[in-house]
């Protein structure tokens, strides 16, 4: 089965609390929660005060995926906010110490890698991560094409021995969904796909129905 972590990057911004109550009621796994600084990547989203708020309004597990040029600075408050999982770049300034201080306060510690980033710039820190998030676009804007070089760099992960959660991230759609299950990931982060969707639970039972391989 794979899970399911809508983004509510694509979400109307006038209209949070129901987005949030539509991934709730279609039973998704995850919420995926962008966070961008307009420095690592050319645009803003939002910050910690969104995800206490849509975390009160419900309780599911966020993941919270920060494109920060420094995150650590910003580790804590998203922690203390309601963040279940926390997702750091490996290309931006205090990677290393952001994944520690993230174990340290005890949530499910990710790293995110850019398309041109190589699969191997994860070695050193491998059996640190609970979670790797494959950027299948560059990071920054929804509804940008799916980057097909990413299905080799998923087996790639899993070659390299990550047992962890993959999750994938940009330009998932029900037609690459299987091939992206196929080559390991567990998880498909669905902007665009979700909240354009004419029936989002019939969506949901669509990527649970997914099995994922041993991606080799
Ligand atoms: C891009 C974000 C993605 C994005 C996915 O920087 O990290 O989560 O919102 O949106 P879609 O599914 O529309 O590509
Ligand atoms: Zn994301």
């Amino acid at each position: 089965m794979c899970k399911i972590a809508p983004s509510i990057l694509a979400a109307d911004t006038m209209r949070m609390g129901e987005a949030a109550r539509k991934i709730r009621d279609a039973g998704c796994d995850y919420v995926h929660f962008d966070v961008m600084d307009g420095v690592f990547v050319p645009n803003l989203s939002f910050g910690p005060a969104l995800l206490k708020d849509m975390k009160a309004e419900i309780d599911l597990f966020f993941d919270v995926h920060l494109m920060l040029i420094d995150p650590l600075r910003y580790v804590d408050v998203f922690a203390a906010n309601g963040a279940g999982a926390v997702t750091v770049h490996v290309e931006a300034e205090h990677f290393a110490e952001s994944v520690e201080r993230i174990r340290a306060l005890g949530l499910r510690a990710g790293a995110s890698l850019k398309p041109g980033t190589p699969a191997q710039a994860l070695n050193a820190v491998l059996n640190r991560l609970d979670l790797i998030l494959v950027m299948t676009v560059e990071p920054g804007f929804g509804g940008q094409p799916l980057n097909p070089a990413m299905y080799e760099k998923i087996r790639e992960l899993r070659r390299m021995g990550f047992a962890g959660e993959i999750e994938v991230d940009g330009g998932v759609t029900m037609e690459n969904a299987p091939l992206l299950a196929q080559a390991g990931a567990d998880t498909l982060v669905m902007g665009t796909a979700f909240f354009r969707s004419a029936d989002p639970a019939g969506l949901v039972r669509d990527v649970h129905a997914l099995g994922v391989s041993a991606g080799l």
